[in-house]
């Protein structure tokens, strides 16, 4: 499993390089009207933080034509914040163009609920595989349990992720303690790495602890 990764990487540098886009604290739903301020890293093949890009957040819902935010520049090399107001009740679509190259990164749809609307509770299982998007995971890994997975370029960096019934154990470690020339330490945490190790289980029976 671990043999095909330079091979491929070799060919991917050639292509024009490609870049992991790492959303930070992204809410489990968001209410219509209010205003968000989302950060995220790029990190040059998962691994190099890129400053001076210029990415942008691409918006699509129904209610709106599809809105076009730049970012801006955090302190931190390679992180970057875009602030926005979440669109009225339904679903919204977020991508982020890394401005490195072509590379970006859509995620699974996001729920917005109208102000005083219930609040939806997301089983841990939904939430890791979201996670799983939304922190680049799937930019390395393939992982044929996502369900719809968003539309974007799969590599295949990493191993097959999909159907290995991983322990979760194993998962958080792997994932707080790469010790590894090619996967990231992206900073997840506990929280999100636990959310994230539960999907790789496909354990059903943890799906809807919290
Ligand atoms: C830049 C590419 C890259 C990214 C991003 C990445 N990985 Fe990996 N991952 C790898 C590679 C390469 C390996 C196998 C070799 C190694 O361990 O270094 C691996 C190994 C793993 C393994 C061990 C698989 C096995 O067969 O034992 C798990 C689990 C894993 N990654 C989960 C994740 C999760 C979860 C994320 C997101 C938080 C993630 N990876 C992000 C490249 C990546």
């Amino acid at each position: 499993m671990l043999k095909l990764a330079p091979a491929l990487l070799t060919g991917f540098v050639a292509m024009g390089g490609w870049a992991v886009v790492t959303v930070k604290d992204l809410p489990e739903y968001f209410v219509a009207g209010q205003q968000y301020t989302i950060e995220f890293q790029v990190r040059q093949h998962g691994r190099t933080l890129l400053s001076g890009l210029r990415p942008q957040l691409v918006i699509e819902s129904a209610a709106t034509r599809d809105v076009v935010i730049p970012a801006v520049a955090r302190s931190a090399a390679g992180t970057y914040a875009v602030t926005f107001t979440a669109p009225t009740a339904g679903q919204v679509q977020f991508t982020i163009r890394s401005g490195f190259g072509n590379s970006e990164l859509r995620l699974y749809p996001q729920t917005v609920v109208a102000v005083g609307g219930s609040r939806p509770a997301m089983a841990a299982r939904d939430r890791g595989q979201m996670l799983f998007v939304a922190k680049g995971c799937n930019t390395c890994h393939v992982n044929s349990d996502l369900t719809a997975r968003p539309a974007n370029q799969a590599l295949t960096v990493g191993p097959e992720l999909g159907g290995r019934h991983l322990a979760r154990e194993y998962v958080v470690q792997k994932m707080k303690n790469p010790a590894s020339q090619i996967m990231p330490d992206l900073g997840l945490t506990d929280a999100e790495a636990a959310a994230i190790a539960v999907f790789l289980s496909g354990d059903r029976a943890a799906a809807s602890g919290r």
